[in-house]
């Protein structure tokens, strides 16, 4: 939902007395430049070489899975224990934290899946300036002693150099002296005062990337999908906030953060992720060469043995992360292919659990449904529409005083019959459940959170008190094992009276926002469970409040139902427990048009399952706005329609009879896809690869797809080129290849060569394309929602290559329950060469199911010599049927093989 709005002004007026003006677009002032962060100026005003590291000779310890050895300051003599682990998948962990601490320095909890450690480091040699191990049989690493420089090597050549801009960083624990800088033991910002009884505890480090021109991540931002260079300018910054209006192209903060960047070239890629979850900023720089082309020829020399590289020294890219506190520690994926890059990043944090069938089809969402009658009557008018959905929604108003786990007692007197209502015609519901909690004497969770001390501390030790939705609030603390349950029971259904298994979740504002706190969020001196203070966990504790949820959905069905949760706020590893959307945009083609690099950014960082609200939250789209995002939304992982509270009604139906069809389609569009999105949300959970995909992903050599943003992949064979500017009669549509062939999924055009061409889009046309050598399953019935489809036929969309050969898959499951884990699924693998359709088993699930192959349709068949086709199938025997060959469009259809699709079978077309 929401944000700032008029309400929220209003709010934040009466707290502090004020008159101010309802602003359109988002007040800067709100929010804090680095140079109004006191360890964002002190790191960035560092010169490049000026870092005071150096490892001690004599203190290394190289074991088979690490190496360890102590980082002295050289300026104060503060000593540091640096470990280099060597993990699972090509993924190495720096690892640096203060030898000996007044004060343990936090690390990250819940984040990391268990760390597997690889016993492939091997002692390699050692010289007076470094020391040097192979990793495994590609990697190498050298430690440069003083200054402390750390290359990564594959293959003889650094894919990543650590500190060697010399910008390393880290603020030991210390007691105050009287000559401390500005801002370091107490800093204000506005009206806010911030104690920091701790003092200065920042940490910072470079990573360059050789060779490398592109890199990619660090989301959320609205920004473009490729990183910009942040020199002369802000950092990017990754500090959860509830962000009024945000403004595009830009490196402030957004809901969520995620430390992890991706650097790409036409060799290879790699990653880096920052497990840290303080407030973080992160330049980016490109540089002729990290390393001077001296030190690169001896540093290659010395690994290879062989002579230097006399290549020219070419641009290499720099990435720093800088952290207001806790510990260095990260992870360097070593790829080498983008695929191994998610993968490996997906082993430290998690896939995305495989949701709810329903949840990847279309839900309708608004602030808000105002009545159970209003929820009733637009369910009933999508069937009056003939328009497929499958959620409704409800915003804050549901609640009675926005005390959440309650119900409006008029507007919503009967939830249960209200569900009741939608799930029999196949629907669900999702409510919303914010973090802050109204404080109110009786309300029964206020009751239990101040009783039990549940909620988070101010500085002096009292609960902490703010403004949000309910007036004055405070918050629940995650980081309390007790609360976490406390909240997951809540959930149950005893205990959410109204609810029921088919009604889901959506926790928003969960940066946290606090209307009437610095930056719209807690003051970082607040503290948590554990005598940690905000400060240390912020970016966490969305992911927290998610974290709790989902099990609690668990909880409620006894492990049997999967939940769909859907936050606003997230951090590295969010993706296990649900989807994301984009926050509250505006109706403006510039925002439509971010919407890609936006979800982009997230994908490729282990976040595919995001969306952002269709139509937009703020501001009435037009009916081309409006359609146009319709039929972008439909090929983004989390479709959903939303809007403020001050806008006008805008269900599908209200912008006349031309635009109602415009969105059918759409919706019909989506509908006919799901098989294949859940296909693809399986493989991810399975190896991590993203559900949307930038083209280098498949096409990693091609150096025009690497700033690309207008256009992506859904999985890896279908081309989407969205609309997104106004009064488009045409666009440019970027064919990657060579040897490639993309059809036209609306009239099989085939298009053959590589580079961009023009194609002409009427309002009713999205270009998108199906790769030639694929097979994609679709269903083609229309339903009213996506739970009345699971035992539907099949049509199977084979796109042939210039070898004239497809292959693709089909995962089918009961759509809902965990059963599939124990193998109570299909994993078909579906293959054409010589003519011949094969389905078989790719493992060793098996399910009975009713649906039936009613349609192939094979597109790239140069000339019709088929008069039949041959089909044998267990069940069936061989049987015979037509084929048909449309010549315009070479493709030959193959009609009702009527085989089962639970079972192997073949298709010879003769
Ligand atoms: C290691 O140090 C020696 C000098 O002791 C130098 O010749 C060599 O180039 C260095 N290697 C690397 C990788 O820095
Ligand atoms: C449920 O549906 C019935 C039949 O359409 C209708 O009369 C009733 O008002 C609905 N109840 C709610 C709470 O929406
Ligand atoms: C076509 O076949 C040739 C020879 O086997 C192979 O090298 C090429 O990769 C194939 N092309 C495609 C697109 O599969």
């Amino acid at each position: 939902m929401n944000s700032d709005s008029s309400l929220k002004k209003a709010a934040l007026c009466l707290v502090l007395l004020c008159a101010a003006q309802l602003v359109t677009s988002v007040d800067q002032n709100n929010f804090k430049k680095c140079d109004q962060s006191s360890f964002c100026r002190r790191c960035r005003t560092m010169q490049p070489g000026s870092a005071p590291f150096a490892l001690v000779e004599d203190s290394f310890q190289i074991s088979t899975h690490d190496v360890k050895a102590i980082l002295l300051n050289k300026e104060n003599n503060v000593q540091f224990t640096l470990v280099l682990t060597s993990l699972r998948d090509n993924t190495l962990r720096l690892f640096i934290n203060e030898l000996s601490p007044m004060r343990p320095r936090f690390q990250v909890p819940f984040v990391l899946n268990e760390l597997e450690l690889n016993n492939n480091i091997k002692f390699h040699s050692k010289n007076p300036a470094n020391i040097s191990m192979t990793i495994g049989d590609e990697h190498a690493v050298t430690f440069t002693y003083d200054p402390f420089v750390l290359n990564v090597f594959q293959d003889e050549k650094v894919v990543i150099s650590v500190n060697s801009k010399g910008l390393m960083k880290f603020e030991h624990l210390r007691t105050k002296t009287d000559q401390e800088e500005d801002g370091a033991w107490e800093e204000s910002f506005h009206s806010h005062h911030d104690s920091k009884p701790y003092g200065p505890t920042a940490v910072a480090l470079d990573f360059s990337f050789p060779d490398v021109d592109h890199v990619y991540g660090v989301p959320e931002h609205a920004d473009s999908f490729a990183l910009r260079t942040t020199d002369g300018g802000e950092p990017y910054r990754l500090y959860n906030l509830d962000v009024f209006e945000y403004e595009l192209d830009s490196p402030m903060s957004l809901y969520a953060a995620i430390p992890f960047v991706t650097a790409h070239n036409s060799r290879h890629s790699v990653g880096v992720f920052w497990l840290n979850a303080a407030e973080t900023w992160v330049d980016v720089t490109r540089s002729r060469s990290s390393l001077t082309g001296d030190v690169m020829s001896k540093i290659v020399s010395f690994v290879s043995g062989a002579g230097g590289d006399s290549e020219a020294p070419r641009s290499s890219s720099n990435v720093r992360f800088m952290s207001e506190s806790g510990v260095i520690d990260a992870y360097l994926t070593l790829g080498p292919s983008p695929y191994d890059v998610t993968r490996q990043y997906a082993t430290l944090t998690g896939t995305a659990p495989l949701p709810p069938y329903f949840s990847l089809a279309y839900h309708q969402c608004r602030w808000n449904y105002n009545t159970q009658k209003d929820v009733q009557e637009v369910s009933t008018q999508f069937d009056t529409h003939d328009m497929p959905m499958d959620v409704m929604w409800l915003d804050i108003e549901y609640t009675d005083q926005k005390k959440y786990f309650t119900w409006d007692p008029t507007k919503f007197a009967h939830p249960n019959e209200m569900v009741n209502n939608l799930t029999s015609t196949g629907r669900k519901l999702v409510v919303i459940i914010d973090p802050h909690i109204k404080r109110d004497a009786g309300y029964f969770l206020h009751d239990d959170a101040t009783n039990n001390g549940y909620y988070v501390k101010n500085k002096d030790g009292n609960d902490f008190e703010g403004w949000c939705w309910p007036g004055s609030s405070s918050y629940l603390d995650f980081m309390n094992p007790v609360v976490r349950d406390y909240l997951a029971s809540r959930y149950s259904l005893d205990n959410f009276p109204g609810s029921s298994l088919d009604v889901h979740i959506w926790n928003d504002m969960n940066e946290p926002s606090v209307f009437n706190g610095p930056e719209v969020t807690m003051h970082k001196d607040c503290k948590h469970y554990g005598d940690v203070e905000h400060r240390e966990l912020h970016n966490i504790y969305g992911f927290t409040n998610v974290m709790a949820t989902f099990d609690g959905l668990l909880k409620r069905s006894n492990y049997q139902q999967r939940p769909f949760v859907l936050t606003r706020s997230g951090f590295a590893g969010s993706q296990r427990f649900g989807a994301i959307w984009t926050g509250d945009n505006m109706a403006e083609w510039s925002h439509l048009k971010i919407s890609l690099p936006m979800c982009l950014s997230l994908a490729i960082s282990g976040w595919s399952f995001c969306g952002a609200d269709v139509g937009g939250f703020f501001k009435n789209p037009d009916a081309e706005l409006f359609t146009r995002w319709y039929q972008t939304g439909a090929y983004l992982p989390f479709f959903r329609g939303h809007a403020h509270i001050d806008t006008r009604r805008r269900e599908p139906w209200l912008y006349g009879a031309a635009t109602t069809a415009l969105v059918r389609e759409a919706l019909r569009a989506r509908y006919a896809l799901l098989p294949h999105w859940y296909t693809l949300f399986h493989e991810h959970e399975i190896t991590g690869a993203p559900v949307i995909r930038p083209l280098w992903f498949e096409f990693p050599q091609d150096t025009n797809t690497f700033s690309m943003e207008n256009q992506f992949l859904v999985g890896n064979s279908i081309l989407v080129r969205p609309v997104t500017d106004e009064g488009a009669t045409q666009v440019s549509v970027y064919f990657p290849g060579p040897q490639e062939v993309w059809f036209d999924r609306d009239t099989y055009e085939a298009f053959t060569q590589t580079g961009t061409v023009t194609i002409a889009v009427s309002i009713s046309k999205i270009p998108t394309y199906q790769r030639g050598g694929s097979i994609v399953p679709v269903r083609e019935r229309v339903r009213r929602a996506s739970s009345l489809t699971l035992q539907d036929p099949f049509t199977l969309m084979v796109a042939l290559n210039v070898n004239g050969t497809a292959k693709g898959s089909l995962y089918l499951d009961d759509g809902q329950s965990y059963e599939y884990r124990k193998g109570e699924h299909i994993s078909l693998s579906l293959s054409f060469a010589n003519s011949v359709l094969t389905s078989r088993f790719a493992s060793k699930g098996r399910l009975p199911t009713e649906s039936w192959l009613e349609r192939v349709v094979i597109l790239g068949v140069p000339h019709n010599s088929y008069s039949k086709a041959r089909i044998q199938s267990k069940s069936l025997g061989t049987t015979f049927t037509e084929v048909s060959y449309n010549s315009g469009t070479k493709s030959l259809s193959v009609r009702k093989p009527k085989v089962n699709m639970g079972e192997e079978w073949t298709i010879s077309i003769e």
